[in-house]
This record gives C-alpha cells, structure tokens and sequence, in this order.
C-alpha cells in the first residue's frame, strides 16, 4: 500500500526522503514522488515505477536541492486512476502540497462540488481533491492546521494526510484518520513523518505512533497535536522500538523473504516466549493480559482473515477443535463482512492480520465491536489499527517483516493458535496434564529442529534445490511445465493452500492448493505430464490416504514431489522427488509437522521464484499491507 514519509529540521530532506521512502518500498507501489520546499516555493519530483526514477531526477539539481530542510515523499499504490508520474503524488494544488495514504469515499460527490466551482483537478485520483479543499479553507483566511481540520470534515473513509503548504513554510501538518501514521523527533532538531515505524529506525528509537482522529503540527522547533476534531492538545506517548537497524536490514541474505524464512525458529521463540507464562509449572500458561479472560469466557470461536493470516485460521481450526473441543468456524474477511452472519451468545471473534491493518479484517472486526460481540486480535505490529478495534490483541514476535510474502509472520500466528488451543484445552479439561506437558516438551523443541532442517547443507536444503532447479531449468522438462498443485489432508491442507498461494504471488505460477481427497471430484482431469503435483504426505494420520492419493496423480502421469519423513522408503520411491522433513514424526507430535512443511512450501517457490527472475521481495501488484478494500 502507499507509503509516506515527511520531515522538517536541519537535515538534508531529499536524502532523508529518499532513504525513507527506500525502507517503505516493501510495501508495494507503482510510482513515487518528493516535494521539498525550497526558496519559498515547492520543488514537485515525481515518476512512475521504481524510486530509483525518482532518484535519477534529483542527479542534475542534487546540489541545490540538497538544501532543503522540509518536505513530503510518497510511494503510491493505485486504487483511484493509473499508476502514471500525473496520478503519483505529492500532488500540488495551488499553494499547497501532500501525499495521502487510504481512500476518499466521497470522492466523486466532492469532485462534483469542485468542479461546479470552477477548480480543474490535473489526476485521476482522489487524493488530489482533499488539496482543493485545504486551498479553499486557507483562502478564506484560515491557518494550514484549521484548513486541514476543516477539510477532514467534509471527507469519509480511512485515510492519512501529510501537507504543508507555500503560505507558512517550515509546517508540516499530518493527520491519522484510520491509516497509520507515525511522528518522531529528531534527536538534531525537527520531526520525521511516516507511515510505518521502520523507515525512521536510522534516525530515531523512539517514535510516536499517533491515534485515530489525531493531528500533527511540526517544525523544526516543534510538535504538537491535537484532536482533529476538537483541535485541543492531545497527549501521545513515545514508544522506545527494540528493533534493530539490523533486523531490518538483509543480514547478507539475498532477498528479506530468505532471511525472513531462516528467522522462524527465533520468531518462534520469541513468539512462544512472549505468550506464555515459562515461570509457572503448567503447560500452556497464558502471560497474564487481557485477552486470556476473553477465551475464558468463549464458547465459540469465529476466526477472520486475509490471504496467509486465513491459512493460519484454517489450520488453528484443527486444534482448537481436536484439543479444546471448542467449536471454530473460519471465515474469509471479506466474505464475512457482507454475508450477515448468525452469531450466537458466547461467540469471541478473532480477526488474525499480520499488519492489523488489513482494512477487510478490521471492517469485520469494527462491525461485530458495534454489535457488542467480544473481539479478540492476533497480530506481529504493536499499536497497528487491530489494537483499535478489538478488546485485547495478542501480538506475535516474529519481528518486522519486509518481504511482501508472508513468512515468518505465519508461523508466529500459526503457533499463537497452537498454544491457545493448549490453554483453552487445559481450561476446559480435554488434554490430561501428561498429554498436555509432552505437547508442550515438542514445542519447546520444534524451533530447534526447524533450525536444522534450514541449516544450507541439511538433506532438506538440497532436495529443495535440487527439485526445484530440475523443474525451472532442465530443458524439456522445465519448459513443459504448465502449472503446480499442492495437495495435503489434515493438517497439511491449510499448507497445501499456503504452499500454492506463495507460488502464485512471488513466482507468478499457476498454482492450486487441494484437499488431496478432492482431487478426484474433478481436478485431477488437469493431471498430465506438464503437471507438478507437490504432495505433503507426512506420517501423520492422513498418510496413508494421501499416499492413495499420490498413486492416483502418479499414475495421471503428473511429475510428483513428495515431501515426508526421509524414512518413508515406499512413498519416496513412487515419487519424482523426495523432500526429507528434518525429523521423524516419532520424534515430533505429528500436530506440529505443520510447522516443519511450511518452510519447506515457502522454500519451493522462493528458489522458483529466484530461477525465474521474479522480483522475490516486491512481487508485481501486490502490497504488503492491504488497507484498502
Ligand atoms: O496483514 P495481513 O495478515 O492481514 O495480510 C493478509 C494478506 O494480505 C496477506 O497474508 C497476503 O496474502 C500475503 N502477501 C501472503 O504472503
């Protein structure tokens, strides 16, 4: 989604701009843009694709433009009008200038009005617009804040703004209103404007992250803010962010997602560290925060979601209901918000979101919060919207993720899942001590397995390698590959669905999850030789039926990789390729080879990916966070 960046003080802003808005790029964006104040007027750069061609429009002025001390950066992701360099922001309107992040609602009736007093926007864009706005106010003799205030008012939809304006150089003025947006002082004097932590980590810890309905005013002596509404003066504490510049940065992988891949075991620990209460004697113990009481109470559980957080949900299903006994249904965000749901007393809705700020997710979650429905959130981002719409979060600890595929982020939700379903097992009494404490024991292990099976020479690193370079480079074999399917039973379809999901996003292969038994109500007439089915057939207590099911693509003439226990002779050996999971289910609770299978999915499509040139860390038309419906 877009991503901003504003400064005002006494450093350079072109570099400052530019080196923010290069950390925000994992977000995903079409075009980008800089405005900097600059000898009492605005210097407008702006382009479509990459910010690299942004850059290059700085080189001839860079000396001059060096100079300036305040301005305003944006990445955009189209929503209303192309991705062109006229469409890119910032977008000037007269004296004033900004970048926006979210949607306009009401954008065409506020078109209208604009253009029946005789204003002509130059884009295609709502954004644009609300400049009209600001410009107007400020004609009628009001300050940049009480122009900005004003026009909020007449706008619907969640959205954050950040404008200054030629009348009152050195002001930076940014409002959160739904999408997030983050100040920070700088330690030299003036304040940085973002919308995502990260990109101000090189320049400060500490950062604010402002509320809903919150305004801020900066100079480069100065920050204040204020209720949008009211325009009293609000309080905002500053957060201290643990966040190194280095977990941030590739650590000498190429691309975040391979980093984000080999983080898992320490986001695992962490995540399991951060949950659970180690100091007590009982398995399973939730830290004490306010979201424990909510599943005490819980007699049903609704789990909503997007994309990989969905995944997540589905395979949370399988212990929550297996272990705890409690019922689960799981729901697709956007299917949910519009389908009136029946929901019974006792229902706790759980809206799982990475980002938390997934705008279909949080619709849902708002919605439910209206109907008085208690809501719960799971989410890696401290202080992202979900904190806002539900009554207590419980966050992950993968750590900032920057790759556009979700990796390490889903294992994080996947494991909250995983021990919630321990607690509420324990709570409801449907897992004796002794089987609860040895599920417990493997979870303490399962990162240090993981961890070896990622080591670069472990026998499921080659096979990894070594399958995939067969398929994307081999000659006939390669180039006859039409399409994949990832098949799995139990728990290893939500992986099934995860592994064909990453194929499609960051290698752009025609890919389909399957319950391996519903292959054959209809897919499996797609089977023939330029066919890949990937089949997890772990020995769990699906193995056997999905080993059926490996006959059956086999014998379709489907080029078949199998992924099991490397001791699993009769199942390797029906199969083209064999990828060892890096320990045997007697060693694991066969419950948590989801964990195991899931790297090895994400593995397959990064290296596709790789082979095949894709942008791995920024796929085409994708965002990292999807705030926009
Ligand atoms: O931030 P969220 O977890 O709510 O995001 C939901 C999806 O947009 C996200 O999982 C998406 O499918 C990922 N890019 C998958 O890798």
């Amino acid at each position: 989604m877009c991503g901003i960046m504003g400064y005002v003080g006494s450093r350079s802003a072109p570099q400052v701009l530019l080196e923010g808005l290069k950390r925000l790029e994992y977000r995903g964006y079409d075009s980008a843009g800089i405005a900097l104040f600059l000898d009492q007027h605005f210097v407008l750069k702006k382009s479509e694709g990459r910010l690299e061609n942004v850059e290059r429009l700085f080189q001839s002025e860079s000396k001059r433009l060096e100079k300036a001390t305040c301005g305003i950066g944006h990445t955009r992701w189209a929503t209303h009008g192309k991705p062109t360099t006229q469409n890119a922001h910032p977008h000037q309107t007269g004296h004033v200038v900004l970048v926006h992040n979210g949607i306009i609602e009401n954008y065409l009736e506020i078109k209208r009005d604009l253009l029946s007093r005789g204003h002509r926007p130059n884009s295609e864009t709502d954004s644009e617009l609300f400049g009209f706005l600001v410009l107007e106010s400020m004609g009628s003799g009001k300050s940049l804040e009480a122009a900005v205030r004003e026009s909020f008012a007449k706008i619907r939809g969640q959205c954050s703004v950040v404008v200054m304006s030629e009348r009152e150089p050195g002001v930076v003025v940014g409002v959160r209103n739904g999408s997030p947006l983050v100040v920070a002082r700088d330690p030299q004097g003036g304040v940085f404007f973002a919308s995502d932590a990260q990109p101000l980590l090189p320049f400060s810890q500490d950062v604010i992250f402002l509320d809903h309905g919150d305004l801020a005013i900066a100079t480069d002596q100065s920050l204040r803010i204020v209720d949008l509404q009211s325009g009293e003066v609000v309080h905002r504490e500053s957060s201290h962010l643990e966040w190194s510049l280095e977990q941030i940065d590739k650590a000498g992988f190429p691309h975040y997602m391979l980093k984000e891949i080999h983080e898992q075991p320490g986001a695992l620990i962490d995540t399991l560290n951060g949950l659970v209460d180690r100091d007590g004697f009982e398995p399973f113990t939730l830290a004490d925060q306010p979201g424990v009481a909510l599943l005490r109470q819980a007699k049903e559980l609704v789990l909503v979601a997007c994309g990989t957080s969905w995944h997540a949900a589905l395979l949370g299903k399988y212990w929550l209901e297996s272990w705890a006994k409690i019922p689960v249904s799981v729901d697709l965000a956007s299917e949910f918000r519009y389908r009136n749901p029946v929901i019974r007393p006792g229902t706790l809705v759980v809206g799982i979101s990475q980002s938390g700020e997934t705008a279909d997710t949080l619709a849902v979650l708002r919605d439910m919060r209206s109907r008085n429905i208690p809501c719960l959130g799971i989410s890696n981002v401290r202080r992202s919207s979900i904190s806002r719409d539900t009554d207590a979060v419980f966050y992950t600890s993968a750590g900032p993720e920057i790759g556009v595929a979700a990796t390490k982020t889903f294992l994080a939700q996947v494991l909250t899942l995983l021990v919630i379903a321990g607690f509420l097992s324990r709570e409801h009494k449907t897992l004796s001590s002794a089987e609860l404490s040895r599920l417990f024991e493997d979870v303490i292990r399962l990162p240090h397995v993981l961890a070896e099976g990622l080591e670069h020479d472990s026998e499921m690193m080659k096979k990894i390698e070594e399958t995939v370079n067969q398929l994307t480079l081999n000659g006939d074999a390669a180039s006859a590959v039409k399409g994949f399917f990832f098949m799995g039973r139990g728990y290893s379809f939500p992986i099934a669905l995860e592994g064909a999901l990453k194929l499609k996003e960051i290698a752009y292969d025609h890919a389909e999850g399957y319950a391996a038994g519903e292959l054959k109500h209809g897919p499996i007439a797609m089977l023939d030789a330029a066919m890949v089915a990937v089949v997890l057939a772990p020995r769990d207590a699906w193995r056997e039926k999905t080993g059926s099911n490996l006959e059956e693509v086999k014998a379709r003439g489907a080029k078949v990789v199998g992924v099991g226990e490397s001791a699993d002779d009769q199942l390797s050996h029906l199969c083209d390729f064999w990828i060892p999971l890096p320990v045997e289910s007697r060693k694991l609770d066969p419950a948590l080879l989801p964990f195991l299978l899931a790297p090895v999915v994400q593995l397959l499509s990064y290296r596709r990916a790789v082979l095949k040139g894709t942008d791995v860390d920024k796929p085409r038309n994708l965002a990292k966070s999807v705030t926009v419906e």
